[in-house]
């Protein structure tokens, strides 16, 4: 058997489980990668019941990511320390990987997804967005063509997120014996909005992902806003009760994998001794006052600054509540290569500040922002919430709904319904409208005064929701879905 006979089941990401950066002295250090994604799958692709002979397919980020990949034969990345299995990091040019990160994956379909555009203004495509899209195609097909050579006769290829749509398309092309799927992190556009992107530019996503036996998504609306773009920029036709996409002559089948936690491992590692020293230094800052808890990266979709507006406007509206509730508002670093991003994290630091100075007092302070990355200290926080505040604009997913209410047993969640989890978690969360910040003021408001009882037995159920699919269950259904 030659080596490339062993991989039997490849995984295809932007991000991969490891980064390095290079120190001062040259030196490679390596960290585990960043995001919910590779979180997810990071203890999925490693250890005892991850599939054999599994390959996982990245782009190199960094420069220290290019360095590591140029010292390693094959790409295959020394991760010592991580288990993470057989990694192959590919080293795209610096130029081509910005251009398809950062101007198309992050800068246009996680906007069009995520209904982000200020159209008035944006989007504008034109010369410049053509030359940005050769790169984002280029990304794409340097990974479609690592993973044709890389990949057993007939093995299974899973392809991720937004940043890979043409793949699947691309293997079609060069490897039809492969089994695809591709499985979508984000929301997907609805027809009227997906139509903001070019015709013939909408058509090649949609074609690419269509590639795949299997497209997955995390909630039924986000399938269904696929199959109806399909129908309509397509023409292709939808058999919405089999969840069946037919296009070219070919049928895609489409999944709903509901990506849940695994609710034991987040409490194994929520009880660990820095989380508790976090849990104690929090417990000094708030005291016995009510905790509200926010845990975002700082990213546009997560509306952190309505979700401020609404906490001032309830401190405005009941003062009551003054010096009996702390806000924690965890917002770490994100996509800082794009000015929005930064321009987006100085408003939420301005809003944070007007709030301190409107309410606080000497011996009260509202509000505890926090905008650097800190997992053990986010884990403490949830650890102490009475509300845990998620309002996204629109979201996949949000894992934070769900990690929440595993490990707080007392919190009651106000939750966004422009959330994928929202179709799980809305039976007990207090659901809100993301644009409302006075409904979210109040939102925030029934939330404090929920009876304690009550808060508990709801979050017995979330917990029990949030469990329900967890990231092994949920990766293990994807490889069923492309056995048969
Ligand atoms: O939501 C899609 C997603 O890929 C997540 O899984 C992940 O947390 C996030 O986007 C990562 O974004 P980036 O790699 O740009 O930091």
């Amino acid at each position: 058997m030659t080596p490339h006979e062993q991989n039997t089941v490849l995984l295809a990401s932007n991000r991969g489980p490891v980064t390095f950066t290079l120190a001062e002295d040259g030196e490679l250090i390596v960290r585990r990668g960043g995001g919910g994604l590779v979180s997810g799958l990071s203890n999925v692709a490693a250890g005892a019941d991850a599939p054999p002979g599994m390959l996982w397919i990245c782009s190199a980020l960094s420069d220290g990511d290019r360095r590591a990949v140029r010292l390693s034969p094959g790409g295959r990345v020394d991760r010592s320390g991580y288990e993470t299995g057989p990694l192959r990091m590919l080293d795209i040019p610096p130029a081509t990987f910005h251009r398809a990160y950062n101007a198309i994956a992050n800068s246009t379909l996680w906007f069009v997804h995520h209904l982000l555009y200020n159209t008035p203004n944006s989007p504008r495509f034109d010369g410049l967005f053509r030359r940005e899209w050769e790169s984002y195609r280029a990304y794409n097909e340097t990974f479609a063509a690592a993973l044709a050579e890389e990949a057993a006769p007939g093995a299974r290829v899973m392809v991720q997120d937004y940043h890979l749509t043409l793949v699947p398309g691309m293997l079609r092309a060069t490897r039809p014996d492969l089994r695809v799927s591709h499985f979508s992190h984000t929301p997907w556009a609805p027809p009227d909005y997906f139509s903001l992107l070019p015709g013939d530019i909408g058509a090649e996503v949609l074609s690419g992902v269509l590639g795949a036996d299997h497209a997955g998504f995390l909630a039924e609306r986000w399938a269904s806003a696929f199959m109806d773009c399909c129908e309509s920029q397509l023409g292709a036709k939808v058999d919405r009760a089999c969840r069946t996409v037919t296009h070219d002559g070919r049928t895609t089948r489409v999944g709903v994998h509901p990506l849940g936690v695994d609710g034991h491992e987040l409490w194994v590692r929520a009880s660990e001794p820095d989380v508790e020293s976090h849990v104690a230094a929090l417990r000094a800052q708030t005291g016995d006052r009510q905790v509200i808890v926010r845990i975002d990266r700082t990213e546009l979709s997560k509306n952190i600054v309505r979700g401020l507006m609404a906490y001032r406007e309830f401190l405005a509206g009941h003062p009551e509540w003054h010096g009996r509730v702390v806000h924690l508002a965890f917002a770490y670093p994100s996509r800082h290569d794009l000015p929005e991003y930064r321009e987006y994290t100085a408003a939420v630091q301005r809003y944070a500040k007007e709030i301190e100075d409107e309410f606080g007092t000497d011996d009260w302070d509202p509000l505890v922002l926090n905008v650097d990355d800190d997992y053990a200290r986010s884990l403490a926080a949830y650890r102490i919430a009475d509300v845990l505040l998620v309002n996204p604009i629109r979201d996949g997913m949000n894992l934070v709904a769900k990690e929440g209410p595993i490990l707080s047993p007392r919190a009651a969640l106000v939750l966004s319904r422009e959330a994928g989890a929202a179709a799980e978690l809305g039976g007990d969360a207090l659901l809100v409208n993301p644009y409302d910040v006075s409904g979210t003021a109040d939102a925030l408001h029934a939330a404090l005064v929920m009876p304690e009882a009550e808060r508990m037995a709801r979050a017995v159920r979330l917990s029990a929701a949030a469990t329900a699919l967890p990231p092994r269950k949920w990766f293990a259904d994807q490889l069923t879905a492309l056995s048969g």
